[in-house]
């Protein structure tokens, strides 16, 4: 089960079961989700561990292996089964996920339309925005897609909050059932401005639509169907920078103008410094290093949000 409920967060409150799903943490770019069996053993570079050993012990427990190595048994969260699920498609990752929910003002109680539900990064987050009361009803129009997305919300717990159908969007549209009952709709679709008549039918008024696209050409034909029926179109492009920070030293990070660099006191100074000590902190050899991490991810697609204006 996912924690979907801030008040009784897995890590708080919970000891790891048989049978839960836990996220196995080596570092921030190697983690995967593993399902808590008795009887079964995680075997990787740093030894074998015993799920037996897992059993009982609070999530974020550090747990070690037979030959000394060690990993984390984290508490899993629509954040972090993001960076593990299956990828069956694109997916939607968390910079854009945490604007999306943001600006549809997706709150506990909403009614949310998605399509397509994809490996169902995105669904994840909706469910956990719109619970405990509210509901995602999400729709692909690729069987194998949608029923795995189902398989994946029943093993992450959220399948109450979360329905799964099959339909061809573009063509179709929504269901008519949800006419002018839903507060948002997203749209990740190859030709969305297709879908977006129907969305707007759909919506409460006021109700916020965003359209995610990876092409500016697709946003633009977007945003000619959107001016029909809707107000406040905007489009953004989120760029995240992640940064590696560190303690260093200087020689080596002076020709590096990626670098930005403040000089640190050493460590017995700054040992006196936290004891208490008035002593001035000017000198030092080391440094903190701050540098934009390599890894940085660039360009994904372009969200572009839009309300449905209200005629009556
Ligand atoms: C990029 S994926 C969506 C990824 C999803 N946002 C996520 O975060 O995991 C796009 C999905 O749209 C579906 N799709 C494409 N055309 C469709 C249509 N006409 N109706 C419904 N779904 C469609 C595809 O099968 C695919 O699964």
């Amino acid at each position: 089960m996912l924690a979907i409920e801030p008040a009784k967060k897995l890590s708080f409150t919970r000891c790891i079961s048989d049978g839960d799903l836990v996220i196995v943490y080596e570092r921030h770019d190697n983690m995967r989700a593993v399902k808590v069996s008795e009887g079964s053993v995680l075997q990787n570079r740093f030894g074998v561990f015993k799920h037996s050993d897992w059993i009982g012990k609070p999530f974020g427990t550090k747990v070690f292996s037979n030959k000394g190595g060690f990993i984390y048994l984290l508490a899993p969260t629509p954040e972090l089964w993001t960076l593990v699920l299956s990828h069956r498609t694109q997916i939607l990752y968390l910079s854009d996920i945490s604007f999306v929910i943001m600006y549809l003002e997706i709150v506990p109680g909403c009614v949310v339309l998605e399509s397509g539900t994809g490996s169902g990064s995105l669904t994840t987050s909706l469910a956990r925005a719109v619970a405990p009361k509210g509901h995602v009803y999400t729709f692909d129009f690729h069987e194998q897609r949608a029923a795995s997305a189902r398989e994946d919300f029943e093993k992450t717990g959220l399948s109450s909050l979360i329905t799964v159908g099959v339909r061809d969007i573009q063509g179709e549209g929504f269901p008519n059932e949800f006419a002018s009952t839903v507060d948002s709709v997203f749209l990740d679709l190859p030709q969305p401005w297709l879908a977006i008549p129907s969305a707007g039918k759909m919506l409460k008024d006021d109700g916020v639509l965003c359209s995610f696209s990876p092409c500016i050409e697709q946003v633009q034909r977007v945003c000619e169907t959107l001016r029909e029926n809707f107000t406040d179109i905007r489009t953004f492009e989120i760029l995240l920078r992640a940064y590696d920070v560190r303690e260093a030293k200087l020689e080596g990070c002076q020709d590096d103008s990626s670098v930005s660099v403040v000089a640190l006191p050493s460590k017995k100074r700054r040992q006196r410094s936290s004891e208490g000590s008035n002593a001035q902190e000017t000198q030092g050899s080391s440094i903190a290093m701050a540098r934009p991490c390599a890894e940085a991810k660039g360009h994904t697609g372009y969200l572009t949000f839009a309300r449905l204006k209200c005629f009556s």
